[in-house]
């Protein structure tokens, strides 16, 4: 059953429409503005009408009708009034105000039901409406929102895959160029200069990483800006003199920049990384467009390589014990393999002497 609120000073006409409505709904009684307002704070949700009298003591029904606008329930709760008041500028005021109905008293029942029912109807019929256009509009937003989100994660997408095919083809074109060096060296002097080359893309998780990391921004330009190593291209040499003249060689074409070079080699890391690192500039030739991309090349020897790979286990193998005695032994290591280096150069060099 919904609930009408019945507002009116005198207890007979409390009665009358109480005794009126019964049947038909559950009837709340006020005595007067202050109890009807109490009433309507707490259960405004509840009350699916309120009968007003006008004129009651202290509240009138003016006031409590003002109450009702401002806290924007004249439109969603049918207000009659029903008043003994017959001037016209009454009626007129209180319809000026958005009262739903104006009933003089004395009042009937038949009229009294009719014009509450049809009263409610189309308060009830317009709520339901405006509750589907706001459920639509709040879908629609959200809608909205997903599309945008999709379209912004795919464009991101697009650019990414993009900038990766743009790595992918600097890590070719250098690879290409070393290749080529290799082809002539073994055609020319009956060796090749490196033994093998490994590439390999950032993944997007390690550039995701690196850029929180070092406080960049994780967009496409960030990556592009501050990022030298999502183009990685391993050189593995058996001789340290191969090192820097394939590395002197592929310097010096003319369209490469060197942005940087870490010799690690001649200044080994303190545990005793050994490695040529170059970052380099070079150029990729897309169907539009000639651009260049960073990409960043590690030499080593045979030696070198083996080392680094066991010190990259050390790296990632988290609770290891004995990482001290181990940091010791490697560095020892580092050490022989330099050693073994330069020695198996030596030995290089002599039967080179000896064929000549
Ligand atoms: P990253 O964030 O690691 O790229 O550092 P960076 O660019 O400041 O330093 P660096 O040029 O020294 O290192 C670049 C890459 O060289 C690393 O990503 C590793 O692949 C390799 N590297 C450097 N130091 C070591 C090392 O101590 N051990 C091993 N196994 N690899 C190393
Ligand atoms: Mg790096």
């Amino acid at each position: 059953m919904q609930k009408i609120l019945v507002v009116d000073d005198a207890a007979i006409n409390r009665d009358l429409l109480y005794e009126m409505l019964k049947s038909d709904y559950q009837v709340e009684l006020a005595e007067d503005g202050g109890e009807a307002l109490a009433k309507l704070q707490r259960e405004w949700k509840e009350i699916a009408a309120v009968l007003l009298d006008l004129h009651m003591p202290g509240m009138d029904g003016f006031q409590v009708i003002q109450d009702i606008r401002r806290r924007g329930l004249i439109r969603k709760i049918p207000v009659l009034v029903i008043t003994s008041e017959d001037t016209a500028e009454a009626e007129s005021r209180c319809l000026e105000l958005g009262v739903s109905d104006f009933i003089h008293k004395p009042f009937e029942r038949t009229v009294i039901r009719s014009r509450v029912r049809k009263a409610m109807g189309l308060f009830s019929h317009r709520n339901r409406l405006e509750q589907t256009v706001e459920k639509q509009a709040e879908a629609l937003k959200k809608q909205d929102h997903i599309i945008q989100v999709q379209e912004e994660k795919l464009k991101a997408e697009k650019a990414f895959e993009r900038l990766m095919l743009e790595y992918q083809a600097a890590i070719m074109e250098v690879e290409t160029r070393l290749k080529v060096l290799n082809a002539e060296f073994s055609q020319e002097y009956n060796r090749n200069p490196f033994e093998s080359i490994k590439s390999r893309l950032k993944t997007p998780k390690s550039i995701y990483e690196k850029l929180e990391r070092k406080g960049y921004p994780v967009t496409v330009e960030s990556i592009r800006e501050h990022l030298r190593d999502v183009a990685g291209l391993r050189v593995i040499c058996s001789f340290p003199d191969d090192i820097y003249r394939l590395a002197e060689l592929l310097i010096q074409q003319d369209d490469i920049i060197l942005l940087r070079s870490k010799d690690y080699i001649k200044n080994p890391k303190s545990n005793g990384y050994r490695s040529l690192h170059l970052i380099l500039s070079v150029p990729i030739f897309l169907s539009n467009e000639k651009k260049y991309m960073n990409a960043e090349v590690q030499f080593r020897t045979i030696a070198m390589d083996f080392w680094a790979s066991v010190d990259h286990k050390l790296k990632y193998k988290k609770d290891i014990d004995n990482t001290e005695e181990i940091v010791r032994l490697l560095k020892a290591c580092a050490d022989s393999i330099e050693a073994l280096d330069y020695q198996m150069q030596e030995i290089r060099n002599k039967i080179d002497s000896a064929k000549a």
